[in-house]
C-alpha cells in the first residue's frame, strides 16, 4: 500500500509548521512526548482558533442581534461571517441554509423532532445502516415513539462496508427519510453518500447526511452530495465545543416548524399568537454559542489554509501506513477495511481488553480510544464487546504510527 514518495504530497504538507500551531501536541505524558490518535473523539486545536476565541471574548464582545453599540455590531458582524464561512465549507447556496447548533447529535435531534414531527406518520420508514452512531439512532428511536415510524436498517458487511446496494434494496415507497454517516466513527468506512441521495430522491424520501467524521478528513460539498440535511460537529473539526451546524435546504427550513422557543427566533408574540422568523434563526433560539460560532469559523480559515485536499492526501497516505504496520504486527487484527475509509484503525489486540490496551498504551505517551464508541450495533455485528481506535488528525505523521505499534508491542509482552 506504500505510494511512492513523489506522489504522496508530504513533501508538500507542512507537517512541521502544523504541528507548531497545535500547543497541545507539545508535552510529555508519563514522562514520554505524547501522540494524540483520538482526533475523532475531539481534535486538539490550533493556536489561531485559540487567539480568535479570546479576542472574542477579551474585545468583541457581547450579544448578538440585539444591540445597536458598537461590541453587539462587531460580535454580530464575526458570527454571520462564520455562517458564510461555513456555507462556502460545505458548498451550500445560501448562509439561511446554515443552523449552527451545539453540534452533530443537536442537528440530528433538531431535524428528526421538527421535519420529522411535522412529516412522518405510522407505517412511514426510516432507514439507518448499521454501522450509525448512536446520535443517529436514538433520535429516530424517539420519533418512532412518537408517530409509529419503522426504523429499517441496511447492514454492514464483514469489511465494514455498507455497499449501495444494501441501502437501495432497502428503500421504497414508505421510505420517507434516509439517515446516514458519511464517515462511521468506529470503522472509518466511507459510505457512498452522492449514489444513496440519487436513490434516496427516486423514491421521495429525504436524506440527513451524519458528517461529524467527514468534515474534519473529507472535501464536502453538500449540493454535489444532494445532502437534504448535513450535520457536523466543531470540535472534531479543530474548533471549539458546545458548536456544530446543521445544513438544511432552504425550502425544507422554510417548511419546518421550530424546534425550540425563545428570544431571536420569533417574528412578533402576543400572547394569542407568535410568529417566527425565517430560517437560520427560527431555529436559534436563546442567546447562541457566539465564541463558538466563531472560533468555528477560524478553524475552517485554518483548514482552508492547508487545503482539504492535501489535508486528504497527507491523511491518506498515514491511513496507508497505519493499516500496513497494524496488519503486518503479529496477534492484531484490524475491525473495519472498507475499500474507502477516513481516519480511523479500529483494531483487536488478541487475548487483551481494548480497556487494558489503551492503558498500557497511555503509559507510553499515546492517546487513544477504546470502547464501543458510541457504536454498540458496530459492535455487536463483529461479535465483540469494544475496539482499539487509533484516529488521525491533520497533525499526525508516520512517526506518531510507528510509536503506536512500539506500544502495542508492551501492551503484547505485558500480556506474553
Ligand atoms: N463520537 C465521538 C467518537 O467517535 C465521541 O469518539
Amino acid at each position: 500500500m506504500s505510494l511512492p514518495q513523489s506522489q504522496t504530497g508530504t513533501d508538500l504538507f507542512p507537517i512541521e509548521r502544523v504541528r507548531r500551531d497545535f500547543p497541545t501536541l507539545h508535552q510529555e505524558v508519563h514522562g514520554r512526548p505524547l501522540v494524540y490518535l483520538d482526533s475523532a473523539a475531539s481534535a486538539l486545536k490550533p493556536q489561531a482558533v485559540v487567539d480568535t476565541i479570546a479576542r472574542c471574548y477579551l474585545r468583541d464582545y457581547s450579544n448578538v442581534h440585539r444591540g445597536v453599540h458598537d461590541l453587539s455590531r462587531r460580535a454580530t458582524e464575526q458570527y454571520e461571517a462564520a455562517r458564510e464561512t461555513v456555507r462556502a465549507f460545505l458548498g451550500a447556496e445560501a448562509s439561511e441554509e446554515i443552523v449552527f447548533t451545539r453540534g452533530t447529535t443537536e442537528s440530528i435531534n433538531l431535524v428528526a423532532s421538527s421535519w420529522g414531527g411535522a412529516n412522518l406518520k405510522e407505517g412511514d420508514e426510516i432507514l439507518l445502516t448499521g454501522l450509525e452512531h448512536h446520535s443517529n439512532i436514538v433520535p429516530w428511536q424517539l420519533l418512532r415513539q412518537r408517530t409509529g415510524a419503522r426504523i429499517v436498517v441496511a447492514e454492514i458487511g464483514d469489511d465494514g462496508d455498507v455497499p449501495l446496494e444494501a441501502l437501495t434494496s432497502k428503500m421504497g415507497p414508505r421510505t420517507k427519510m434516509v439517515a446516514i454517516a458519511h464517515v462511521s466513527n468506529a470503522l472509518g468506512t466511507v459510505l457512498p453518500v452522492a449514489e444513496v441521495t440519487k436513490a434516496a430522491h427516486e423514491v421521495g424520501a429525504v436524506v440527513l447526511v451524519d458528517g461529524a467524521q467527514a468534515a474534519p478528513h473529507l472535501p464536502v460539498n453538500v449540493q454535489e452530495l444532494g445532502a437534504d440535511f448535513y450535520a457536523l460537529s466543531g470540535h472534531k473539526l479543530y474548533g471549539p465545543t458546545g458548536i456544530g451546524v446543521l445544513y438544511g435546504r432552504r425550502d425544507l427550513l422554510e417548511a419546518m416548524p421550530p424546534y425550540q422557543g425563545g428570544g431571536d427566533m420569533i417574528r412578533q408574540v402576543t400572547f394569542e399568537k407568535t410568529t417566527f422568523a425565517d430560517p437560520p434563526a427560527k431555529f436559534e433560539a436563546g442567546t447562541p454559542h457566539i465564541a463558538g460560532a466563531i472560533g468555528l469559523g477560524a478553524a475552517i480559515d485554518y483548514l482552508e489554509s492547508l487545503g482539504r485536499p492535501a489535508i486528504r492526501r497527507w491523511e491518506e497516505e498515514l491511513l496507508a501506513y497505519g493499516t500496513e504496520r497494524l496488519e503486518a504486527e503479529p496477534g492484531i487484527r484490524l475491525v473495519g477495511t472498507a475499500p474507502r475509509k477516513a481516519g480511523v484503525l479500529s483494531f483487536l489486540v488478541e487475548g487483551v481488553h481494548p480497556h487494558d490496551v489503551g492503558t498500557i498504551v497511555d503509559l507510553e505517551g499515546v492517546a487513544i480510544r477504546t470502547g464501543h464508541h458510541c457504536a454498540q450495533p458496530v459492535m455487536d455485528r463483529f461479535g465483540i464487546p469494544a475496539t482499539s481506535r487509533a484516529s488521525l488528525g491533520l497533525y499526525n505523521t508516520r512517526e506518531d504510527i510507528d510509536r503506536l505499534i512500539e506500544a502495542l508491542r508492551k501492551v503484547k509482552e505485558t500480556f506474553a
